[in-house]
């Protein structure tokens, strides 16, 4: 099994799609792919509607994730954990014991666009329309990781 972890502030709009995203392009007997925020602000909660639909709009189910805090236990337990944005890269990265974790920890964005540290926009405060972009950003960075990791 390889083990991947997406993880955004909120866990709630970015990380969930990107799990949809990258479950959607994987066999699900060899890859486990797992979302976490690094904010407490939404345990238990179910993806903001926004991602909700826009998943929903490209043929993918999200309703069944969950809310979650990413913890020190993730470095043991995922092969890659990738960040959405500069300031979850930090936050991941603070927590790390060991070079070994730190390795895991990528930008996500620099799939598509190698050494450049983009970050996927935090849509929680916008319209439809940047979920709609982030969808499509992620779903461009998640064929890249698919590719090389299948
Ligand atoms: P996410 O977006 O990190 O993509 O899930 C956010 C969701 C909630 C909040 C911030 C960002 N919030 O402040 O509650």
């Amino acid at each position: 099994m390889t083990r991947i972890l997406m993880v955004c502030l909120g866990n709630i709009c970015r990380s969930p799609l990107a799990e949809g995203i990258l479950k959607s392009k994987l066999p699900q007997d060899k890859f486990i792919v797992d979302s976490a925020g690094t904010s407490n602000y939404h345990i238990g909660d179910m993806p903001d509607i926004r991602s909700i639909e826009v998943a929903k709009k490209y043929g993918l189910d999200i309703t069944s994730q969950k809310g979650r805090q990413f913890s020190v236990k993730d470095f043991d337990v995922f092969d890659y954990i990738y960040v959405m944005d500069e300031s979850n890269y930090h936050n991941v990265i603070n927590l790390a014991r060991h070079n070994n974790d730190k390795a895991k920890v990528k930008m996500i964005l620099n799939e598509v666009y190698s050494n450049q540290n983009h970050s996927v926009p935090d849509p929680y405060y916008g319209g439809k329309q940047g979920f709609d972009n982030v969808f499509k950003m992620l779903d461009e960075a998640c064929d890249i990781i698919a590719s090389k990791i299948s």
